[in-house]
């Protein structure tokens, strides 16, 4: 009878399809445990993405499932995560202490790759996930005032290792602690990476599930000389809707698959206009775009952020929307983001492999 409802109970978590991962938790290899303990079915879920939040209304749902199903029979649902490190791409060593390096980038510059970045570094962390968030974009820093940090000095304790600074709960470092907001960049390219690695290699991080990389914008030599000198785990692209935007887009992931980093997905950011007075919403930048890109290239629509003054406003004041509005609809919008890139790049350690391979024909 009980053993009945162990197997009935292991079937109906195994086959629920959790909405982040976007497969069934036991083909995610996250159903730890199914067993009966005092007559009662205990259920233990592990995910491997932060889920601080998250965690007890997976664990609702599953319970109402299972009270749902006859065959099973009430049971008590615990839900945990780990975050576990994966592979970098081949020839390089993992940084020490960080778990996952995300590369953020876009094909073209403006597209909200930076308020991406940012606002998924602040997710994770939300979320109960150790998190960094370095400022590659040697060009045009942006994270400084988006944290709030501008105009603050990283100091160094023992002379040799940079101190991150740190805003909600997040350490940040950025080219543009170390030089003046209205100095032009004349850096050539092999200074600007030179500049980048140490500044990634001499930040004392600490332990970090995430660190989370905004990339320069573009798809270059810096860009390229970049990716392969960052040993990152998985990389994501942000691209509005207009077919412009795409063609770019679609560089970055042909650059990415150069170097052999599993794209984890693509974000479609100002996908649609919500007028903040009659709140009605317009596809100003074309509607589907993102979603068609994904299709295209096998990759995974991570998430559509609509085009709303709150987010640059609230960016642009040192506050970004996760802070500001963590539970609003655009608020919600980014947690669900940062959880689906997290996930993807969770089951890269799962399938055993680099993650998932994209092909992408020369155009
Ligand atoms: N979804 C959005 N809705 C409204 N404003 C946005 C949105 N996303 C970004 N912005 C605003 O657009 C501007 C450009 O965004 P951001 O700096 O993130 O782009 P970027 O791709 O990093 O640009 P760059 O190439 O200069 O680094 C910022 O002022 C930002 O606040
Ligand atoms: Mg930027």
């Amino acid at each position: 009878m009980t053993d009945d409802r162990v197997r009935q109970a292991r079937l109906v978590v195994g086959n629920y399809v959790e909405p982040h991962l976007g497969m069934p938790l036991a083909e995610a290899k996250a159903v730890k445990s199914v067993r009966s303990e005092a007559g009662s079915v205990v259920v233990e879920v592990e995910l491997g993405f932060p889920a601080g939040r998250y965690a007890p209304e997976l664990a609702a749902t599953l319970e109402r499932l299972l009270a749902a199903q006859p065959a099973a029979g009430p049971a008590r649902v615990a839900v945990t995560w780990r975050v576990a490190a994966q592979a970098v791409q081949g020839g390089l060593k993992p940084l020490p202490g960080i778990s996952n390096v995300i590369a953020v980038a876009s094909g073209k510059g403006g597209v909200g790759k930076s308020t991406t970045a940012v606002n998924m570094a602040l997710a994770l962390a939300l979320d109960g996930a150790r998190v960094g968030l370095l400022d590659a974009d040697i060009y045009g820093p942006s994270q400084p005032r988006m944290m709030g940090l501008q105009g603050e000095r990283p100091m160094s304790r023992d002379g040799r290792r940079i101190e991150p600074l740190e805003a909600y709960g997040v350490k940040v470092i950025s080219i543009g602690f170390l030089i003046e907001e209205e100095q032009p960049m004349v850096w050539r390219g092999p200074m600007v990476t030179q500049a980048l690695t140490q500044l990634l290699g001499d930040t004392n991080w600490g332990e970090l599930d995430y660190l989370v990389v905004d990339m320069p914008p573009g798809t270059g030599d810096i860009q390229l000389t970049l990716s392969q000198r960052v040993p990152v785990s998985g990389a994501i692209v942000v691209t509005t809707p207009q077919d412009i935007a795409l063609l770019d887009a679609r560089k970055g992931l042909r650059m990415f698959q150069k170097v052999a980093i599993p794209v984890l997905g693509v974000v479609e950011n100002m996908s649609i206009h919500i007028c903040s007075k009659c709140g009605h919403e317009e596809p100003i930048f074309g509607a589907g775009g993102g979603a068609r890109m994904a299709e295209q290239y096998g990759v995974r629509l991570l998430g559509q952020l609509p085009l709303d003054i709150r987010i640059r406003e609230e960016t642009d004041a040192g506050r970004p929307t996760v802070v500001a509005d963590p539970d609003g609809p655009v608020g919600r919008a980014y947690l669900e983001m940062a959880r689906r890139t997290a996930a993807q790049l969770s089951l890269a350690a799962a399938a055993g492999a680099a993650g998932p391979s994209i092909t992408v024909e020369e155009t």
